[in-house]
């Protein structure tokens, strides 16, 4: 439909139709059965109200999704499709591993090609739209969100933000295969305060620009066709009643023009937050700071139409949301092809198909990282015990795979079975250590144990306050290392854990992450040295909780720990118990082999706002295997008007290089990667001198100066 035909069918709309299209529920409400008497009740439904509204969540399946079509069309009374939303957040039926993994892969494309394919499952399942990328910054990993971020860094997060976006949606979401995406949550979910999902988020307004802005509005230039507000507040502020935030911020400074959608009842909770009166408040405060489609709340179904027959709502905002949804819906070809990709044919040849089962493991071996390893690794053990209740779990695949295909998921056991034929594996899936697992450990060449989280031990609402291992995982290691010391860690998980126990004493460390379907066959791969580890860690792993929210984005503060600054000042920035810094750091990881960098080269320490300076580095694989290697570049802005960092990721390269093999990796500084709020809140470079490092993850040392003039 051309616009104008769009702006027709919205001047024919009655009131009562436009509100409905700016409601969504979920699909417990189309489910037939007790549809009037459950869910339904509870919303004052009528029998085929529900099927009158603009969008439906967590709903799919191209039989399913056919026939809701059909009744959405026969209820509506301009048979206006509906859209159907869902959350593919990392793989549909094919689940790839966790964002946070993804992030530890330092590959955009990868990431791009895994949205892709999980846009072309879904798609074939009916789905139009997916609730991803997750584009919040996550520096406490004490929220179990951390699990769905792309980690701790800005840069790092906006490129696989970025990325993902244009995987779902491809140059048009129209086309097949594609589906929008939708940004979320805006903005600063994941600052909560200590760590506790929902709770309030308080930043200051530079480090909210400055840090936490940047992936949303690189989810903004991708052109993702929707955003989700967030559940927190922002200055005390529900998100999705903050007018600032949402119209001066989100749709005018970064021209965002999609669809904003609240997330789940977030409308009907500014009303418990404490900042609605009631759902009629609420609605109104929603829908003059511009949100678009309640999701599962009544306040627009209850009240919107009599906020605006009273007056106290202009029709011109409501029909300004409406025409929103309309033409995301015309973007997707839905007024002519309202099952868009549905099929069942395609369903079946594309869900956990070969190609994508590949995709999953490839995915994998990019992002797990090898913390720890004393040369037990590659595996040459004859005989090896596995224990840990993981090692033999199918809930490895992570948070959001809600509608994987569990029985496409290959375990750590049948991995281990499949890929390292020639050792001999006891298999001990407890976290017990009784007798029967010291038994098995006291036999072996080597212990394996699977540790950390399940994907039910992490995600939304699974915060937590201390980030140890279990206590029975830490008795499971501390016993079977007393029978065995060669004990490689496989750690599972959706957040970095406080793990100073096996930094100590294990052999080996790996990462998993929860790693997706075909995950622990590159966890079976690594181990074996088919594959050697790439992974750089997406968020710092802290020795304790208490070192909690961490990033090597650090500031010097006035007492730096690390250089006294004057003898008669004893008293420096620093804990009685524990250090300042990371027990592994940001874009850490271990190889097969290792890489030496040649000292950092300029081709000039003089740049202006016009100019470019070359950085350049030859990095040699100093080994005896190909390794990959991720090149980072982060610069320091030594003085500003406002306190900076110590250090930003500005750039990064994922290199491959065969034994002895050298290289040189560049990269381009120009002014604008050095622009910050300065202390007037302007977006700008100020002169000065800068440093920069470029090496093999955020404590590089190798650097160069140069000064912007
Ligand atoms: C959840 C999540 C959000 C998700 C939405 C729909 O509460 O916060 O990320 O997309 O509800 O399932």
């Amino acid at each position: 439909m051309t616009e104008k035909q769009l702006s027709e069918l919205l001047q024919d709309m009655t009131l009562t139709e436009k509100v409905e299209q700016l409601v969504q529920l979920n699909g417990d409400f189309y489910g037939g059965g007790d549809f009037l008497t459950g869910p339904a009740a509870a919303f004052h439904l009528t029998d085929n109200k529900a099927y009158r509204l603009g969008s439906i969540l967590g709903s799919d399946g191209a039989a399913r999704l056919t026939k809701l079509q059909d009744k959405f069309m026969k209820e509506q009374p301009h048979h206006i499709p509906a859209l159907f939303m869902a959350d593919v957040i990392h793989g549909y039926k094919t689940a790839f591993p966790v964002p946070i993994a993804m992030g530890a892969g330092f590959d955009p494309e990868l990431a791009r090609e895994t949205a892709e394919a999980a846009a072309k499952e879904a798609s074939a399942a009916g789905i139009h739209v997916t609730f991803s990328p997750m584009a919040d910054l996550a520096r406490d990993s004490r929220w179990g969100r951390c699990m769905e971020s792309f980690g701790e860094d800005s840069f790092l997060n906006s490129c696989m933000t970025a990325a993902t976006v244009k995987g779902f949606q491809g140059e048009n979401c129209k086309d097949k295969g594609r589906v929008a995406s939708c940004f979320k949550h805006f903005a600063a979910y994941g600052a909560v305060q200590s760590g506790r999902d929902y709770n309030v988020a308080e930043l200051s307004e530079k480090t909210l620009f400055e840090d936490y802005l940047p992936s949303y509005e690189a989810a903004v230039d991708a052109g993702a066709e929707m955003a989700m507000t967030a559940f927190n507040t922002l200055d005390r502020i529900p998100c999705s009643m903050h007018k600032k935030l949402l119209r001066n911020v989100l749709r005018d400074k970064m021209g965002f023009e999609g669809v904003l959608i609240s997330d789940y009842n977030a409308i009907g909770e500014t009303i418990i937050h404490g900042a609605a009166e009631d759902s009629r408040d609420a609605a109104e405060k929603a829908i003059n700071s511009g949100v678009d489609i309640d999701m599962m709340s009544d306040c627009y179904l209850d009240n919107l139409e009599e906020l605006v027959t009273s007056g106290e709502v202009p029709e011109s905002l409501i029909d300004e949301a409406v025409m929103r949804v309309l033409r995301l819906k015309n973007k997707l070809g839905l007024f002519e092809a309202p099952y868009k990709d549905a099929s069942e044919e395609d369903e079946k040849r594309l869900c956990c198909c070969r190609e994508h089962m590949e995709l999953s493991r490839r995915a994998a071996e990019e992002c797990i990282v090898m913390l720890k390893n004393n040369g037990i690794l590659p595996l040459r053990a004859k005989k090896a015990a596995v224990i840990g209740s993981l090692c033999e779990s199918r809930d490895i695949v992570g948070s959001w795979a809600i509608f994987a295909d569990s029985s496409k998921t290959v375990t750590l056991r049948a991995a281990l079975e499949e890929l390292c034929p020639d050792v001999e594996f006891e298999f001990i899936p407890q976290d017990n250590p009784d007798e029967k697992a010291l038994a098995a450990a006291k036999k072996s060449d080597a212990v394996i144990l699977a540790l950390g989280e399940d994907q039910l031990g992490t995600g939304e609402s699974r915060s937590c306050t201390d980030i140890s291992l279990p206590e029975e995982q830490k008795r499971l290691f501390e016993k079977i290392y007393g029978v065995n010391k060669n004990v490689i860690a496989l750690l599972f998980g959706g957040r970095p854990l406080a793990i100073p126990e096996l930094a100590e004493k294990a052999a080996a460390i790996l990462e998993l992450w929860l790693p997706g379907t075909a995950g622990c066959l590159a966890a079976a791969d690594i181990l074996s040295g088919k594959v050697s580890p790439s992974g750089r860690l997406s968020m710092s792993f802290p020795y304790c909780s208490g070192q909690l929210p961490i990033s090597y984005s650090a500031f010097n503060t006035g007492r730096p720990k690390d250089n006294r600054v004057k003898e008669f000042i004893p008293f420096l920035s620093n804990y009685m118990d524990a250090p300042n810094i990371p027990l592994y750091p940001f874009g850490y990881g271990l190889s097969y082999t290792s890489f030496e960098y040649s000292p950092v080269a300029l081709d000039s320490d003089t740049l202006t706002s016009d100019s470019r300076i070359t950085a350049s580095v030859r990095v040699k694989n100093t080994g005896d295997r190909t390794g990959k290697e991720v090149v980072q570049l982060y610069i320091r802005d030594v003085k500003g008007s406002v306190v900076r960092p110590l250090r930003e990721l500005k750039g990064f390269k994922k290199i491959t290089l065969s034994p002895g093999e050298e290289q040189t990796v560049s990269f381009e500084i120009t002014e604008d990667m050095l622009r910050f709020y300065d202390i007037n809140m302007n977006f700008t470079a100020e002169k000065g001198s800068f440093i920069l490092y470029i090496g093999g993850d955020s404590t590089a040392e190798s650097s160069a100066e140069f000064r912007l003039v």
